[in-house]
């Protein structure tokens, strides 16, 4: 059986486009490969962080995974940092890695930009070789993520190879799986931006308070038209909004555009808030019934089952490169 394997980082709640473009895909996935997912809590230390709050978003998005549909019983979930062979196999793969490349990564000129004033550490060049690892230490044949991690899985694939003719063959090269359609749900502040928790306004996070998600909706921006109807070039917060609503309800485009034919936006849009929370109805309720106690539980099971796979494929390359 394959086995797919990818990381989420504990940043904040999570909100429509991650769960369309990547969540769901790793739900579907759950019954026909081996899932890993991982918290990827020690990426999360690479910008500036608060030490409590870490913790809190770990558990947190933990319940939102299993509320949403991630089944424990199939799916390795666990926290990256209770697999220490991450680490090691990072240090060994830094030693590979050139450091031009990691200085021309998008998000390492994005990430030091922006947190220039806070100073940051290293950490954030060495952000993407901790990912190899992440990947490579399984020997992962997938990875599921989104298109602004696309770089570092190019990244990740050049590492494998050069491990791969410096010490001997043992990784494969991982396939990158981005979903193309719903990789692109955009704000609904803005539709040339994509949604993100950068513009809270324009982001929908799944288990906001109806009320937030309501007010959303209702305040995204249109167009002085009236149509309902589905051109990305001439009408594309509409088309955005329809995309939301094509995956709600499972509608095709030219559905949708029957449907609202003659009908204004505003009514469009309490129809996308009815579809929302019939769609996320039972994760909402799910959600509030996990307890800290249970995720603890899953987190050390799923990090024992990690540990196991991951120690035996160090061991391995320990050998490789001379250090056993
Ligand atoms: N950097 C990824 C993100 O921000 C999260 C991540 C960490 C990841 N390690 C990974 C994704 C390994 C895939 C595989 O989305």
């Amino acid at each position: 059986m394959k086995r797919v394997l990818t990381g989420i980082k504990p940043s904040g709640e999570i909100q429509l486009g991650n769960y369309l473009g990547m969540i769901k895909e790793i739900i579907d996935m759950q019954n026909k490969y081996e899932v890993l997912l991982m918290i990827a809590d020690l990426h999360a230390q690479t910008v500036p962080y608060n030490p409590k709050r870490l913790k809190i978003l770990t558990y947190d998005l933990a319940k939102s995974l299993i509320a949403l549909g991630i089944n424990p019983k199939k799916t390795i979930l666990f926290k990256q940092s209770d697999v220490p062979a991450h680490l090691y196999l990072s240090w060994v793969l830094t030693c590979i890695s050139p450091l031009g490349d990691l200085m021309r990564m998008h998000e390492f000129k994005e990430q030091s930009e922006r947190y220039k004033k806070e100073g940051v550490g290293a950490g954030i060049l060495l952000y993407p070789v901790l990912m190899a690892a992440d990947i490579l230490i399984y020997n992962a044949d997938i990875v599921p993520v989104g298109e602004d991690q696309r770089q570092h899985l190019e990244l990740t694939r050049e590492l494998a190879r050069r491990f791969n003719a410096r010490f001997g063959k043992f990784f494969k090269i991982p396939e990158i799986y981005i979903q193309k359609e719903t990789a692109k749900i955009m704000s609904l502040n803005d539709p040339n931006k994509k949604m993100s928790k950068s513009i809270p306004e324009g982001c929908l996070e799944i288990f906001d308070s109806e009320k937030n998600i309501k007010e959303k909706i209702l305040k995204a921006v249109t167009d002085s038209g009236n149509e309902v109807k589905y051109d990305p070039i001439n009408k594309p917060a509409i088309s955005n909004l329809m995309t939301i609503y094509k995956y709600l309800t499972k509608k095709s485009y030219s559905e949708i555009e029957e449907e609202f034919k003659g009908k204004g936006y505003y009514e469009f849009k309490l129809r996308i808030i009815e579809a929302f929370f019939d769609y996320f109805k039972e994760a909402r309720n799910i959600k509030k019934q996990i307890k800290n106690k249970d995720i603890e539980k899953i987190l050390k099971d799923g990090a024992n089952k990690a540990n196991k796979i991951a120690n035996k494929n160090l061991n391995i390359i320990l050998k490789k490169v001379g250090l056993r």
